[in-house]
């Protein structure tokens, strides 16, 4: 139980490292939460910084979420998934209010794309193909990223997956709605920030 619990500490310290907010600060000396749409995450690196920090944080933040459930799942000695799943949710937990930085973080996208993919691979990359799909008809990176997080729960509930990953997957599709309310009500607008396009709006 204790082990189980440190781990989910570990994985929550893990995920507060904000590789966008170090990257922006190593390259250019700025706070990324001050540029762009002010969010710490991959797609507000690719407008400020470019396409290579962007790649450069999208696989970072995700490793995280790797790390966080491989963590749960060796120091855990129990035959369920609660354990890394929880680790998953505690990575996406500090991405998004890391404790180094003032808690202010990124929307979570990247880091639950890691933690999805250790899961419950092919659920997570079909939810994917539909999500990389919307991104290129609309240039919305926050639709594609609401679509990927409501589509894989959906698919896992239909093949009929264990509760725990089931669970979590919700938690994250309700963390990932709060985190793109803004972005949400923009698209609703029509006024959302297109990739490519300079960010003007924050939150
Ligand atoms: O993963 C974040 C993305 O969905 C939206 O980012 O910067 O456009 O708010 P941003």
């Amino acid at each position: 139980m204790i082990v189980s619990v440190l781990a989910i500490i570990v994985s929550y310290l893990l995920g507060s490292i904000s590789f966008s907010v170090l990257i922006a600060k190593g390259m250019k000396g700025i706070d990324i939460r001050d540029h762009g749409s002010g969010n710490a995450g991959a797609t507000n690196t690719l407008r400020v910084l470019g396409k290579g920090p962007a790649i450069t944080v999208l696989l970072l933040d995700a490793l995280k979420g790797v790390g966080a459930v491989w963590l749960g799942v060796w120091l855990s000695s129990s035959p369920t998934y609660w354990v890394p799943a929880l680790c998953g949710i505690a990575a996406i937990l500090g991405h998004n209010w890391p404790i180094y930085f003032r808690f202010r973080g990124g929307k979570g996208i990247a880091t639950t794309i890691g933690v999805l993919a250790t899961l419950c691979l092919l659920p997570s990359l079909a939810a994917g193909v539909f999500a990389i799909l919307a991104i290129v008809l609309t240039r919305y990176v926050s639709l594609g990223s609401l679509i990927f997080v409501t589509l894989t729960p959906v698919i896992l509930l239909f093949l009929g997956y264990s509760a725990p990953i089931v669970t979590v997957s919700v938690i994250i599709w309700a963390l990932a709605v709060w985190r793109h309310r803004a972005n949400l009500s923009r698209i609703f607008k029509g006024t959302e920030n297109k990739i490519g396009a300079k960010a003007d709006k924050g939150g």
